[in-house]
């Protein structure tokens, strides 16, 4: 812990996996953290208490991110408790179908993406009011490599957050006026996280073959490309996207 600058971060989906290793960091980091979550009462409640028994701040709030009611009580909740919002962090990971395009209906497809900017909408709309009055803020959101290049059966996951992405860009151009940056991290396949079980042993040593820095991401390595761009010192950059994927793809 270096000491609580009172500043407050929402992270969406941080019962687990990137989420969860990003809470922990920002507290780390010295913000206050909310931990996010749909289902996972008991592993939010624990990376709470985690954070708590290492001296840091940090509350649980049970809220669908597309669900634009549970979303305003969410941060009306934190409002009322901390008094502001200076991070976002918008991870929560909506469920996708995984298929080729010739197996996939409209409705998957579709409905991800729907629920994807959905998501992204409501939860920035909702913390834009606290960091106008405060005169900035800063939107992360977390895309994936799979958005620029595409792999067999990710279709629907690698459209929607393609939108998401430009929907980030466009956030940065017309809130840049107000002191808010909006910024991009898109890992690669991530280990440690629900994802990583979907393909076995031989698909990952492909990937990792594939890698110039010789493995796949651990969630620290993702957490600290948001607690960078979340950081006062990033006073800079905005509408830009960090690639984590230890060099897979390079652009
Ligand atoms: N894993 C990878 O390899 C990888 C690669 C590139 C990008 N990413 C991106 O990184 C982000 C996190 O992925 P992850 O693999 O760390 O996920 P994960 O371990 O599966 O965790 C997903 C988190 O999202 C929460 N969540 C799901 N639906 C939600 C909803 N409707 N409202 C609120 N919270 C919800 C879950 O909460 P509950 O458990 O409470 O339901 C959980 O905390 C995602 O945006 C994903 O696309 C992941």
């Amino acid at each position: 812990m270096t000491g609580i600058t009172g500043r407050v971060a929402i992270v969406t989906g941080a019962s687990s996996g990137i989420g969860a290793t990003t809470a922990r960091l920002l507290s780390e980091r010295g913000m206050r953290v909310v931990v996010n979550y749909l289902r996972s009462s008991k592993a939010a409640a624990e990376v709470v208490a985690g954070i708590e028994a290492s001296g840091g701040q940090a509350m649980a709030v049970q809220a669908d991110v597309r669900e634009v009611a549970a979303i305003e009580r969410m941060v009306e909740q934190v409002r009322a408790a901390w008094g502001g919002i200076d991070v976002l962090v918008h991870n929560a990971l909506i469920p996708y179908a995984v298929k080729s395009f010739q197996d996939m209906t409209w409705e998957e497809l579709g409905g991800k993406i729907d629920a994807e900017m959905h998501a992204a909408f409501a939860v920035t709309k909702a913390v834009l009011p606290a960091m106008t009055v405060q005169g900035g803020g800063r939107l992360i959101f977390i895309g994936t490599g799979l958005s620029r290049r595409p792999r067999e059966g990710m279709i629907a996951l690698g459209t929607s957050k393609a939108a998401m992405e430009q929907f980030a860009r466009y956030l940065a151009q017309e809130l840049g006026p107000q002191g808010i940056t909006v910024n991009v991290v898109a890992p690669g396949p991530v280990e440690e996280t629900r994802m990583a079980n979907v393909f076995d042993d031989a698909h990952k040593q492909r990937q990792v073959a594939a890698t110039p820095l010789g493995r796949l991401a651990h969630p620290a390595d993702v957490a600290r490309a948001v607690a960078f761009y979340a950081d006062e010192d990033n006073t800079f950059m905005t509408g830009t996207t960090a690639v984590v994927n230890g060099g897979m793809s390079m652009y």
